[in-house]
């Protein structure tokens, strides 16, 4: 692999008044992979992502994408790269249907400001169809009238729908049932397998290994390593959550054991 990531963060450092949050993170994501951001409650994670999603602002460090040094300073710059976050809270809405959904707040309007309703409604249901999303009997649905796995769905068709380069999915399966969750790791892989490159957080080694090509460990703000998914087992990774130690110390590289970072 060595064409330039599509998301390259270095030496990324955000501070919470005393609680250094994230301490000199490196991170990276390429096209086509999906990779894994794993480490236990307060590791930096949802920090971590945030930065890149526009919603903090890093104290020092930078962010590249396409190789280019980028300033992201809301969720509108975030989106402009090509950068949609789907949050563990999905933030749709229950009483509007899908199209309204996928739309909501980037409706299309014709001359007279009238909702180009059926243009949005079979765009809506291209892009489920090009993600195999086949289980939704209507765009038309009220979004609170389908089940876990299709309501995900939906948050994912939504972010891919804008030409977006770059998906993070926060928790994507940690409120689904079995069969829902194979449902929803399956278009995970697929957004991959059309060239998107793909974050997804999880607690779910299950589905880390399911699904990622890489994984990122952090532990306390820190890198503790990167783990190729076939070259690693979950044990080793559940040993870097738990008891890893980071691969940088002051701010010097230091090669990591059984890591390839
Ligand atoms: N807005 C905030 N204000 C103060 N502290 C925060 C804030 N967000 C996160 N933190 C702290 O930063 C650390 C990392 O949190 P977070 O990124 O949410 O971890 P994770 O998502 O891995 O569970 C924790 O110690 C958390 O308490
Ligand atoms: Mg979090």
């Amino acid at each position: 692999m060595n064409e330039t990531p599509l998301l390259e963060l270095r030496n990324i450092t955000k501070s919470f008044g005393s609680v250094e949050a994230l301490t000199d993170v490196d991170f990276e994501v390429r096209n086509g992979e999906v990779m894994a951001l794993v480490g236990d409650n307060g590791a930096g994670k949802s920090t971590l992502i945030k930065c890149v999603a526009g919603a903090h602002s890093p104290d020092s460090g930078e962010i590249l994408f396409e190789g280019k040094e980028v300033h992201i300073h809301s969720p509108k710059d975030a989106a402009k790269l090509g950068i949609e976050v789907v949050y563990q809270d999905l933030a749709l809405c229950d009483n509007l249907d899908v199209v309204q959904n996928m739309y909501l707040g980037r409706e299309e309007h014709d001359v007279l400001q009238r909702l180009k309703e059926p243009i949005m409604e079979q765009r809506t249901a291209e892009t489920l169809k090009s993600l195999a999303v086949t289980t939704i009997r209507s765009v038309r649905q009220p979004v609170a009238t389908l089940s876990g796995g299709q309501r995900q769905s939906v948050a994912v068709a939504k972010a891919v729908q804008w030409n977006s380069k770059l998906v993070i999915l926060d928790e994507p399966t940690a409120a689904l049932g079995v069969a829902q969750t194979e449902q929803v790791l399956e278009l995970v892989r697929r957004l991959a397998e059309q060239g998107l490159a793909v974050v997804i957080i999880s607690h779910n080694l299950h589905d880390i290994f399911e699904t990622a090509t890489r994984i990122t460990v952090l532990r306390l703000g820190r890198n503790v390593g990167v783990y190729e998914r076939a070259k690693t087992t979950q044990q080793e990774v559940v040993e870097a959550i738990t008891a890893g130690v980071p691969t940088k110390v002051s701010g010097i590289p230091a090669p990591a054991v059984g890591a390839t970072a």
